[in-house]
C-alpha cells in the first residue's frame, strides 16, 4: 500500500467527529505528514450507518482542505451493529478446501443473507484436530455506503478494515507483543465501543458494544460529581447504561 513517496489517508468516520491522517513511507518507517478532525451534526451517523451522505463527504474535504491532508488513496475501517465477528472452529482442511467451503461454514454465524454482505477469514491457529478461523462480515450496503461517501469527497477508498482490527494493528506495530502477552484494547467512541482480547497478535475475543463514551460520561459525572464541558450527546446514555458500563467494564 505504501509505495515509494505514496502517502495514504486513514480516515476514521465517527459518530460525532471525522478524524484523518496522512502517513508517508513503508511499514517500520512511516512519517506523520498530517492530521486534523472535524465535528459532525448530530444524527449525521447512526449505529455506524451514515444518514447524511452529502454531509460527511463535505466534513472529509474540509478536514482535508484545512488540515492538507493531500494523499488520494484512503484506508478506513467499520465497526457497529451490522459487522460481525465470530472465531469459529472447524475440522482439519487444507486452505483450498477452507475457501470452497468457507461461505457453507460462515452461513450458520451470520444473521444475514451471504449474498448482503462482504466476508473474510483469517486462519489463528491450526492443531491436528482443528482450525481456528476467524470471520469477519459486513453489510454490503453499509460498506457502499462508506466507499460512496469517500468518492464524493473526491478520495479513493483502498481499503476498508474492521475497527477493533485496525486498532489491533495499530497496537501490535507499535508494541511488538511477544506470544505471551495477553492485552484488551478498547476503543471507546461517542456511540460505540469495541473490546478486543488479544494474545500475542491473536485477537480471541472481538466484540462490539453499543455503550460508549456518552455512557462513560454519565457514569464518571454519577462516580466523582464531576462535570463534562463539551455538549452531551444526542445519545447520552441513562443512568441504567452507565451501570451496564461499569458491569461490562468490571467483568472484563
Ligand atoms: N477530554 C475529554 N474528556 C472526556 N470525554 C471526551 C473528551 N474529549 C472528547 N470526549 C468524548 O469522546 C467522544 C468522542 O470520541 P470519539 O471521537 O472517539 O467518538 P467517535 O469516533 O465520533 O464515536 P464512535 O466511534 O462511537 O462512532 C465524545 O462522546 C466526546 O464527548
Ligand atoms: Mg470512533
Amino acid at each position: 500500500m505504501f509505495g515509494k513517496k505514496k502517502s495514504v489517508a486513514g480516515l476514521d468516520i465517527g459518530s460525532s467527529s471525522i478524524k484523518m491522517v496522512e502517513l508517508e513511507g513503508k511499514l517500520n518507517n512511516l512519517n506523520l505528514v498530517s492530521l486534523g478532525f472535524e465535528n459532525l451534526p448530530g444524527d449525521t451517523i447512526i449505529d455506524g450507518q451514515i444518514m447524511e451522505l452529502n454531509v460527511v463527504s463535505d466534513v472529509i474535504q474540509s478536514v482535508c482542505t484545512n488540515h492538507q491532508v493531500n494523499a488520494t488513496n484512503v484506508v478506513t475501517g467499520v465497526s457497529g451493529h451490522s459487522v460481525i465477528l465470530k472465531n469459529i472452529v472447524l475440522p482439519p482442511m487444507s486452505k483450498d478446501e477452507l475457501e470452497e467451503s468457507i461461505d457453507w461454514h460462515a452461513e450458520e454465524h451470520i444473521p444475514y443473507d451471504l449474498a448482503d454482505v462482504s466476508l473474510d477469514y483469517q486462519v489463528t491457529a491450526e492443531t491436528e484436530d482443528s482450525t481456528n478461523v476467524l470471520i469477519a462480515a459486513c453489510k454490503r450496503e453499509r460498506i457502499d455506503n462508506i466507499k460512496q461517501a469517500i468518492q464524493l469527497a473526491g478520495k479513493t477508498p483502498v481499503v476498508i478494515d474492521v475497527d477493533t482490527f485496525a486498532l489491533q494493528n495499530c497496537y501490535e506495530v507499535n508494541y511488538t507483543p511477544t506470544e505471551d502477552d495477553v492485552v484488551t484494547l478498547l476503543n471507546i467512541g461517542a456511540s460505540t465501543m469495541n473490546v478486543n482480547i488479544v494474545k500475542g497478535t491473536r485477537s480471541l475475543l472481538p466484540a462490539t458494544s453499543p455503550l460508549a463514551a456518552a455512557s462513560s460520561q454519565t457514569y464518571c459525572s454519577e462516580a466523582w460529581g464531576s462535570t463534562f464541558s463539551r455538549p452531551k450527546p444526542s445519545n447520552a446514555a441513562s443512568p441504567m447504561q452507565s451501570r451496564a458500563l461499569k458491569k461490562n467494564l468490571s467483568s472484563l
